[in-house]
């Protein structure tokens, strides 16, 4: 593929997505992410904001020092320290990038920065040199800058190119755009700032009006060749460009785009699920691409159609984003070696301690239910790898529960082989086994929210629980499943303690940062 047909693709998962509200990850699961966008192949990581925490630091660190086959890179507002951390944290990476960026627009350079356009232009040049010290690969992003003045974005442009900046980013920073002026923007830009040819132009756009793959796509047809995005669309309030969204509309519209992208697609599904499972951010049945009705035809013409002729209803195959589809994989009589497989071929490789678990949780879900799908292991093995790692496990409980009568329930726990119990009593049994929970673990949890949803059909279907839990300020997603809702209730609510713990072990609480330039 020709160098100028080739548009790369930056995730930032890691860092715009992780700053959507409840979607914090600890360091193990951003470090799980990053392998999995790795083996997607996108070109280029945003691991994070290191001067936000400590956890955000050492986070970037991890990702720099393991991940070899992508560049990593490190946000920073345009202020010495913030580069410093950035630089400080992407020792050691293979290709590292340092990601400075500075508002431009009116309406934040006057009411956030406080700062003249003068002003700007001698801050950005300043941190893209200042970036420099540390790193070859800088880009510069004027914040809002589709809501900037034109005239003044070029002049921004064409200064930080000149310190030094090889990527310039436009990021449509509130999701204000619309495609063929955001389009237009980038076609402007690449005629009017006159070093444009020394940098690649990048689209970073959110979702707030739900335009921000179209917008993404109107910058590539207009000369960007880089495109922020993230898995699942996750990212500040509304989000940011899907991954999955935009990477395969480049794929199936080639005639129309005439780019590639360098991701191995079949990797897609495998990495929505774990991005959902992480964030507990569930993916709704009708997204487009990682959506589980996506590649699914109700109508019987469709159906018809489809088994005639697939490419009569199907633009895509579900195989070429790694779509496993819904048939029946196994059943009782299916033995280790066969589930092992099965795993095998939707992605997942276990260990032989965890495989076994994985087995005893399968078993035990042929006994309650009639077909056993791919999303039903998917379900089961998440649960089993994620306890094997846990301070806490479920040993069992005990409920009553009825018309006209207070609930009661007994949990019992395990931790460090030590089996611990408590009663409750509570407004409803899920309420009581919350409250016996904290008793036992000393962690007190205040419930924000509280979802349920069946992983295949059937009245026999797997339930998946998720929840999100404060824990004296920290806020923490849980997931959890069974064919008991209750159960699939309580593991949530465990998912949601460990990590409030694994997180008060490594220290990875985040603070809210300042926007503006405040050191
Ligand atoms: O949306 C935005 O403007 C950003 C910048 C930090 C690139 O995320
Ligand atoms: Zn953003």
């Amino acid at each position: 593929m020709a160098k100028e047909n080739k548009v790369l693709i930056f995730d930032t998962t890691l860092r715009d997505g992780e700053q959507a509200p409840g979607a914090s990850m600890n360091q193990r699961e951003k470090m799980e992410v990053a392998q999995a966008l790795e083996r997607l192949g996108v070109d280029i990581i945003e691991a994070g904001f290191p001067v936000v925490s400590k956890g955000d630091f050492e986070s970037v660190q991890m990702v720099a020092h393991k991940i070899k086959n992508c560049s990593v890179g490190a946000l920073a507002r345009s202020i010495t320290k913030d580069i410093d951390a950035a630089g400080e944290a992407l020792k050691g990476a293979k290709r590292p990038r340092i990601h400075v960026f500075l508002a431009t627009s009116k309406i934040h350079m006057e009411h956030k920065l406080r700062k003249s356009p003068d002003e700007i232009v001698q801050i950005a040049v300043d941190s893209v040199k200042h970036a420099r010290k540390y790193v070859d690969d800088v880009e510069f992003s004027p914040e809002d800058a589709s809501r900037s003045e034109k005239t003044f974005l070029y002049r921004v442009l064409e200064a930080v190119i000149k310190a030094g900046a090889s990527t310039v980013n436009i990021p449509d920073t509130v999701g204000y755009a619309v495609p063929e002026q955001y389009g237009k923007l980038i076609l402007d830009i690449r005629n009017n700032v006159s070093n444009i040819s020394k940098a690649v132009i990048s689209a970073h756009c959110h979702d707030d009006l739900g335009m921000s793959v179209a917008n993404s796509l109107a910058a590539v047809k207009n000369g960007a060749r880089q495109i922020e995005c993230t898995i699942n669309g996750i990212g500040e309030r509304a989000g940011n460009c899907s991954l999955e969204e935009v990477v395969m509309a480049l794929r199936t519209r080639q005639d129309y785009f005439g780019v590639l992208t360098g991701i191995n697609s079949s990797e897609i599904c495998r990495a929505s699920r774990l991005v959902s499972k992480y964030t507990g951010f569930a993916v709704p049945p009708n997204k487009a691409i990682v959506g589980g009705n996506a590649f699914r035809h109700e109508s019987g013409i469709h159906q018809d159609g489809v088994l005639k002729e697939p490419t009569t209803y199907e633009i895509m195959r579900p195989e070429d984003v790694g779509f496993t589809g819904i048939g029946l994989v196994l059943g009782k009589h299916s033995g280790r070696a066969a589930l092992k497989d099965r795993l095998k071929k939707l992605g997942i490789d276990l260990g032989d301690k965890e495989l076994l678990r994985a087995f005893d949780r399968f078993k035990d879900l042929c006994d309650k239910k009639k077909e056993v799908f791919d999303e039903d292991l998917i379900a089961i093995v998440d649960d089993e790898v994620q306890e094997v790692r846990d301070i806490w496990t479920m040993d069992g409980f005990v409920v009553t529960s009825g018309t006209g009568i207070k609930p009661k329930v007994e949990v019992r726990l395990k931790s460090s082989g030590k089996i611990q119990k408590k009663a409750a009593t509570g407004d409803g049994p899920i309420d009581a086994c919350y409250l016996a929970i904290d008793e036992i673990t000393g962690m007190k949890g205040k419930l924000l929210n509280y979802g349920i949803q069946s992983v295949t059909q059937g009245k026999d279907a797997l339930g998946e629980v998720r929840v999100r839990v404060n824990f004296d300020g920290e806020k923490v997603m849980g997931i959890g499943a069974s064919t008991d809702v209750i159960e699939a209730s309580v593991k949530a609510y465990l998912n949601a303690v460990n990590k409030a713990c694994f997180s008060k072990k490594t220290k990875t609480k985040v603070k809210d940062i300042d926007f503006g330039l405040q050191p």
